[in-house]
């Protein structure tokens, strides 16, 4: 049996009650396919703060650089706010120090849970793209500046940073329906002028077979929404990345749906949902387990290179989705726990038909 090294990182809110259920799938995933997983949780964001008065404590970023894949949950909360510091620092922290340069954010709208969308079925039925966002450059890190009268965020990007963003997006669009949308603001920003030269240089010499679009961030927005069908690929700087992709999580009915993958060069990956830590919902069993499911599937796949077990966590949470055993934000009436117990059975109902089949 090999044993792999999995770092959990509950973070604040809903964080522990997602990690929590995410973790019992990772169990029985274990015990099916004769893994070993070895879990050790460690204190990030607000948690950390309350424990150690350091939103990143030492151990932690050392324990993540030493995993073989690492399970976020969520930071921040209401109760951090106007301290001296911030939980979200811890977070930005750990993705610098792990070098995640690379957030991968899938959204596929799953016909059953198309009407779920406020927008008309019709439009987000089949949706099936991929966000590349980068994840340790722009303003998240520019010099951050404060005095009395005045505030700045500096706005950075070196080439190789954009350069190494951009081929992981054309690679995995040449594994997909070939078509990148590069999102920025080039009528504006010195960095999306640099961010636009530098993808159209590297899809000329090195990926001429994939189709490159380029498109402003502003009008990106609205496209999104009108017609999410017509993109594959995005790829696109820190904080654009981060509000599209809130704003396509409305295409596949709940943001508690989406997964994350946070890659580097090499090394460990970081898997999270892409939403927060809920602070309306934390404590009460409410929140929506799927997107950290799938965010330890990402985990399997990426950082454990473990295909077959992600694709069956995979294809029982589409089960349960199809059944419509939901919990409320997609309108139904299980809790967290009961939502990740019903990932299991479907897990188990998965295997029994594989272990049956006639040859
Ligand atoms: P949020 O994503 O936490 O919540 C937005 C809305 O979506 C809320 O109504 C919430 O109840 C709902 N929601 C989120 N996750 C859900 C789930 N799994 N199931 C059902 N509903 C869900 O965003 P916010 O309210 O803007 O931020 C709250 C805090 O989270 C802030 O401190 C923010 O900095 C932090 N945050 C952290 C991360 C992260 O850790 N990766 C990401 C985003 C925001
Ligand atoms: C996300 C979050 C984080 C980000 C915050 C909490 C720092 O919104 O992971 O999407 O902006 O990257
Ligand atoms: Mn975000």
């Amino acid at each position: 049996t090999q044993t792999y090294d999995i770092v959990l990182l509950p973070g604040d809110g809903v964080g522990p009650e997602v990690i929590a259920a995410a973790k019992d799938v990772l169990r029985v995933i274990a015990d099916f396919y004769g893994h070993s997983f070895d879990f050790s949780e460690h204190l990030i964001g607000g948690a950390g703060i309350d424990a150690t008065g350091d939103p990143l404590p030492p151990e932690t970023t050392a324990a993540c650089l030493a995993a073989d894949g690492v399970l976020l949950g969520a930071v921040g909360g209401p109760k951090w706010d106007g301290g001296a510091r911030r939980p979200e620092e811890g977070l930005l922290g750990i993705r610098k120090a792990m070098g995640l340069f690379a957030n991968l954010r899938p959204l596929q709208v799953s016909p059953v849970l198309a009407h779920r969308s406020p927008l008309k079925k019709e439009i987000v039925e089949g949706v099936d793209l991929i966000v590349f966002r980068e994840l340790t450059g722009g303003v998240y890190f520019g010099e951050k500046v404060r005095t009395d009268t005045m505030a700045s965020d500096l706005c950075i990007y070196t080439v190789p940073e954009i350069e190494r963003i951009t081929r992981a997006a054309f690679k995995t669009a040449l594994q997909r329906r070939g078509k990148v949308t590069s999102v920025d603001k080039a009528n504006v920003m010195a960095t999306s002028k640099l961010w636009r030269e530098v993808v159209t240089r590297i899809h000329a010499e090195e990926f001429p077979q994939v189709q490159l679009e380029h498109a402003l961030v502003d009008s990106m927005a609205m496209h999104l929404i009108r017609k999410p069908r017509d993109y594959d690929v995005i790829l696109t700087e820190n904080m654009f990345g981060d509000i599209l992709s809130d704003e396509i999580s409305v295409l596949g009915g709940s943001i508690g749906l989406l997964p994350s993958a946070s890659l580097g060069e090499s090394g460990p990956g970081l898997f999270e949902p892409i939403h927060g830590s809920a602070p309306d919902i934390a404590g009460q069993d409410l929140a929506n387990p799927v997107g950290t499911i799938l965010s330890a599937a990402m985990m399997l796949r990426h950082s454990l290179g473990l295909e077959d077990e992600a694709s069956s966590i995979e294809a029982a949470v589409a089960a349960v989705l199809a059944a419509g055993a939901t919990t409320a934000d997609l309108g139904g009436a299980l809790g967290t726990r009961a939502a990740g117990e019903a990932i299991i059975d479907a897990i188990r109902a998965i295997h029994w038909a594989a272990a049956h089949r006639v040859q």
